[in-house]
């Protein structure tokens, strides 16, 4: 890993437009609302937070599958927020949570990782075209004669290796992995996890690591971001963020690891929340936390916390840090 950033976000926000408002009044889904953070390169960035945080569109944005409402996207050092993205579609790429609605049931699996070899133009001739898939196959625990069967034929971590080598088959440089081990089987889910370890190595890649589940992202993340309605709360390096969170938010999800993994517990104070995440169509005034948090005062809803640095390379957005336990 290197200390060169690879990705920048700057102040990203997504709305999305909803009917059923009054008249003339179109109402938003702030799904993404100021987010600033980076990846280094052949970094893993995890993200956590409750479905429905914004996590997918986040990066699904920074791929630009979203055009931003407002923001900056910097990729190595270019900002890519407005530019034709086809030759950056060659360096991002995505793996999706569902390999079992990611992949076109009608296709073979030799042309779904093949079409990305196409589309760039990667192969030649034939022979290159077939030698380079079965090389990715490989790369991902499979063989040249799944080359030749259809989606339905594999399991759901087979499935998912597919998704991956297609992803690979540009010879990315960063990918946006999307909760891709939480349709799989709890049995298979290490080893897909181990296997992002390895090509990481391999073709030092960045990630963009996604899940709802904060023991996931614990073990694959060099740092964490963790997100609540839209807004990033807590953004630490792995350890620090596990041992030493600041956030109310934070601390809720790691007093839910108790069962999970009882050291890391063990040394924080527990957290339940109560009550569902608001609305992001109409988000709380101020700390959008505030109405699920056990130290929320006034100042809570009076104004929005500043998403600041507690510690070096530590950021947390809370008016009450000095009384978080
Ligand atoms: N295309 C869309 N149109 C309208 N609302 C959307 C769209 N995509 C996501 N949302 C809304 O944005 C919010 C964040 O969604 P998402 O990014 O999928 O969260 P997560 O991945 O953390 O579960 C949710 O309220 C979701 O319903
Ligand atoms: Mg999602």
């Amino acid at each position: 890993m290197s200390n060169k950033k690879l990705v920048e976000v700057y102040n990203l926000k997504q709305y999305f437009p909803v009917s059923g408002g009054k008249l003339f009044q179109k109402k938003f889904v702030k799904a993404v609302d100021d987010v600033s953070f980076y990846i280094n390169k052949g970094e893993t960035l995890g993200l956590v937070g409750e479905s429905g945080c914004g996590k997918t569109t986040t990066g699904r944005s920074i791929l630009r599958l979203h055009e931003p409402t407002a923001g900056r996207i910097i990729y190595d050092g270019t900002d890519i927020t407005r530019v034709n993205m086809l030759p950056y579609r060659r360096k991002m790429q995505i793996v999706f949570q569902d390999p079992y609605a990611s992949l076109d049931p009608r296709m073979t699996v030799g042309d779904i990782v093949g079409e990305a070899i196409d589309i760039h133009k990667l192969a030649a001739n034939k022979n290159e075209r077939r030698e380079r898939i079965i090389e990715l196959l490989s790369l991902v625990g499979l063989n040249s004669e799944h080359a030749n069967r259809y989606p339905h034929e594999f399991s759901g971590g087979q499935r998912q290796r597919v998704g991956i080598a297609r992803a690979l088959a540009v010879n990315p440089e960063f990918i946006v992995c999307d909760e891709p081990i939480s349709a799989l089987d709890v049995s298979i889910q290490a080893q897909v996890v181990n296997m992002f370890e390895e090509l990481q190595e391999k073709m030092g890649l960045a990630y963009l690591f996604i899940s709802h589940n904060l023991s996931v992202v614990k073990h694959i993340s060099n740092r964490i971001g963790v997100m609540y309605l839209g807004k990033m709360v807590e953004m630490a390096e792995s350890e620090e963020l596990t041992f030493h969170s600041v956030h109310p938010y934070t601390r809720s999800l790691i007093s839910a690891l108790l069962v999970a993994d009882p050291v890391v517990a063990r040394n924080t104070n527990r957290i339940f929340l109560e009550g569902d995440v608001p609305s992001p169509l109409n988000p709380p005034s101020g700390c959008r936390f505030r109405t699920r948090c056990p130290y929320a005062t006034e100042v809570c809803a009076a104004e929005e916390p500043e998403f600041k640095e507690v510690s070096p390379g530590h950021f947390a957005a809370c008016h009450h840090i000095d009384k978080v336990q």
